[in-house]
C-alpha cells in the first residue's frame, strides 16, 4: 500500500478542488483547496489552476503522478468529448498539456470513473466483487462500470438514448432543478433510467452519487428495481480520492 499521500484534483463546472489523499485510509490527508473554475475553461487555462493547487501541496507529497478528473471521455490522455464543458476539450491532448505545465506525471480520468473507483475501493460498494455500476446525478449523468474491482472506463451511460431523449437531459439532477420538479415528479424519470440500465447490464449493485444523493431517502426507496440501489457514501470527496487511487495504481504498474 501507498504510504505517501497522493494529490487528487477534481475539475468541475464551478470549482476545481484538490486534496492530498491517504490511500490506506481512503480519505483526505489534508483540507481541500477550492478555486473557482475560470470562465474560459480551456485545457490550458485549467492547467494554470491545477498548477496553483499543486504548488499548495508540493512540500507534502512525493514526485509520483497526480490524478485529475474531467467531465469528459478520456482515452490515452486525450479528452474526447465535452458535454458540459468548454468545447476546446474535444480531442485535446489534455494530459500532455497538464504534464507540460506541471513538469510531472498526470493521470487524467473521467470524473464518474474516478468517483466509481473510490466507491468500490472505500465506499458504498466496498468489497463488492461483482458488477458494480456507479452513476452520478449532477449537471449531467456520469457512469462507472467496475467488474471484480476493475474499471471499464468511459461508459458514458448518461447519454443512453431512452424514449428519444439523451438520458441526462431528462434525469440529471440539474434538470430536476431547472424544471422545478418535486422529488415525486422526478422519480418516474429515474425509474425509467435505472430500469433501462438494469435491463442492459444486470449489475449486482447500483450506487447513486452526485450532490442529490444527500437526499437519497426522498427518491431511492420509491424506485422499483431488481438490483439493490444505494447512495454513494464518499459524496464530494469521491472524485478526488478515486483520481488519487488511479494515479497511484498507474505509478505502481510502471514501476513493475
Ligand atoms: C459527460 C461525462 C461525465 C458526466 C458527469 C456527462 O455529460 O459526458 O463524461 O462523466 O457528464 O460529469
Amino acid at each position: 500500500m501507498q504510504n505517501q499521500p497522493v494529490l487528487g484534483i477534481d475539475i468541475g463546472g464551478s470549482g476545481i478542488k484538490g486534496a492530498l489523499v491517504d490511500l490506506s485510509a481512503g480519505d483526505f490527508a489534508t483540507d481541500r483547496v477550492r478555486i473557482p473554475t475560470p470562465e474560459n475553461s480551456t485545457p490550458s487555462a485549467l492547467a494554470d489552476v491545477v498548477a496553483q493547487i499543486v504548488t499548495e501541496f508540493a512540500g507534502q507529497m512525493g514526485d509520483g503522478p497526480i490524478g485529475v478528473t474531467v467531465p469528459a471521455v478520456v482515452t490515452h490522455g486525450i479528452t474526447r468529448s465535452a458535454a458540459n464543458i468548454h468545447k476546446s476539450w474535444i480531442d485535446a491532448p489534455a494530459e500532455q498539456i497538464f504534464e507540460d505545465r506541471l513538469g510531472r506525471d498526470v493521470v487524467l480520468v473521467n470524473d464518474a470513473d474516478a468517483a466509481g473507483v473510490a466507491e468500490v475501493r472505500y465506499g458504498a460498494a466496498k468489497d463488492n466483487d461483482g458488477l458494480v455500476m456507479v452513476t452520478t446525478l449532477g449537471t449531467g449523468i456520469g457512469s462507472a462500470l467496475i467488474y471484480q474491482g476493475v474499471l471499464v472506463p468511459n461508459t458514458e451511460l448518461g447519454h443512453l438514448e431512452i424514449d428519444g431523449f439523451d438520458a441526462e437531459k431528462r434525469a440529471a439532477a440539474s434538470v430536476r432543478t431547472a424544471e422545478n420538479l418535486s422529488y415525486d415528479e422526478y422519480v418516474p424519470r429515474l425509474q425509467r433510467y435505472y430500469e433501462t440500465l438494469e435491463a442492459l447490464f444486470w449489475p449486482d449493485l447500483i450506487v447513486v452519487g452526485g450532490g442529490v444523493s444527500k437526499h437519497a431517502e426522498k427518491f431511492l426507496p420509491k424506485l422499483k428495481l431488481k438490483t439493490p440501489i444505494v447512495p454513494a457514501v464518499l459524496m464530494n470527496k469521491a472524485g478526488i480520492i478515486g483520481a488519487a487511487a488511479l494515479a497511484a495504481e498507474k505509478a505502481a504498474k510502471h514501476h513493475g
